[in-house]
């Protein structure tokens, strides 16, 4: 199986070409060598490689610079799922596309369903939203573009929440974190075997053509901050912890609005994919243990 991987550089990607599965030939490409901005470049790759999948990994992923950059967003984030879609269906291969949770407008207060209607609030919500649109209205009901939705990655490269908060709990005191939003941290371990697992299932059995994966449980950012400071301690990564102060989105205003809501229903894909959730905390501990110290 050849499987074309844009995005190698970010940390979904760096995780897939560590985890990838021996025997796969495996074409990942970087911004510099696959620009997602160009559809011409996206159908001229697939035409070039003639890849089994094309697993969009790559996206333009800046949340509060996506709303002054609108056209870049949807260019990486829609027309380039969009050009991988036309070139496979044009020649055979499949697309696994990586979408996110902010694809939903968070007011509903429950765990989003796959097959619920997408309403995002902001722009890189809007175009990943496009993107996803864009790959069904080319393949139809046929079930060869798959979407897979996660929320909340963290790795240990990279840029990310969880990172973050690591230097800021050595760097700092005190800490005020969003505690009213709520969603599920995934990280890039465990999303990595996700993915590479989809295509496994797909060459046998027919897959949703919309999954959700992220960690069990569910968490606020303001949890996330406290079990950064707590494992980080236990892992010896940080001497003391900051205190942390929960703060509301009202007192730390981004120019994009975030859904305050957004946890993903991932029971049909876990059982599709025949995979457990691993809970969120054990698998940050898992990232912060591979994360490197400076
Ligand atoms: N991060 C999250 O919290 C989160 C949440 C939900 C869903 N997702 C989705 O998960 C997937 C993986 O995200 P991630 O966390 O791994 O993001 P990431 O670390 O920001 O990586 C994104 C990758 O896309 C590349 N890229 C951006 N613009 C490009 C362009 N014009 N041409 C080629 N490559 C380009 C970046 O290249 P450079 O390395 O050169 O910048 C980077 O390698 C994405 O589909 C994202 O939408 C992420």
């Amino acid at each position: 199986m050849k499987v074309l991987l844009s995005g190698a550089g970010g940390q979904l990607g760096q995780a897939l070409i560590a985890s990838a599965p021996k025997g796969l030939e495996l074409v990942a490409t970087s911004r510099q060598e696959l620009d997602l901005a160009d559809p011409e470049a996206c159908r001229s790759a697939v035409e070039h490689h003639q890849p089994d999948w094309v697993l969009n990994a790559g996206a333009y992923t800046a949340v509060d610079k996506a709303e002054a950059e609108p056209e870049l967003a949807y260019a990486v984030n829609a027309r380039a799922p969009e050009a991988f879609a036309r070139a496979l269906d044009e020649q055979g291969g499949r697309l696994l596309q990586i979408s996110t949770d902010f694809v939903f407008n968070g007011t509903q207060g429950t765990p989003y369903q796959p097959e619920q209607a997408r309403d995002p609030l902001g722009v890189y919500g809007a175009s990943k939203a496009a993107g996803e649109a864009a790959l069904q209205n080319v393949f139809g009901a046929e079930g060869r573009g798959l979407i897979l939705r996660t929320s909340w990655v963290i790795g240990p490269v990279g840029s990310n929440f969880a990172l973050t908060m690591l230097r800021l709990h050595r760097e700092r005191n005190q800490l005020g974190v969003v505690a009213d939003q709520v969603g599920c941290p995934t990280s890039t371990l465990n999303l990595a075997m996700a993915c590479w697992r989809s295509l496994e299932v797909a060459a046998e059995s027919e897959l949703p053509a919309v999954m959700h994966w992220s960690d069990a449980g569910a968490a606020s950012w303001y949890d996330v901050a406290v079990a950064v400071g707590r494992i980080g301690a236990e892992l010896g990564l940080i001497d003391t912890p900051a205190e942390v102060q929960p703060i509301t989105t009202a007192d730390y205003p981004t120019p994009a609005e975030r859904p305050a809501y957004s946890l993903l229903d991932c029971t049909s894909t876990r059982a599709a994919l025949e995979l457990h959730g691993e809970h969120w905390q054990q698998a940050l501990k898992a990232v912060l243990q591979q994360a490197k110290t400076p």
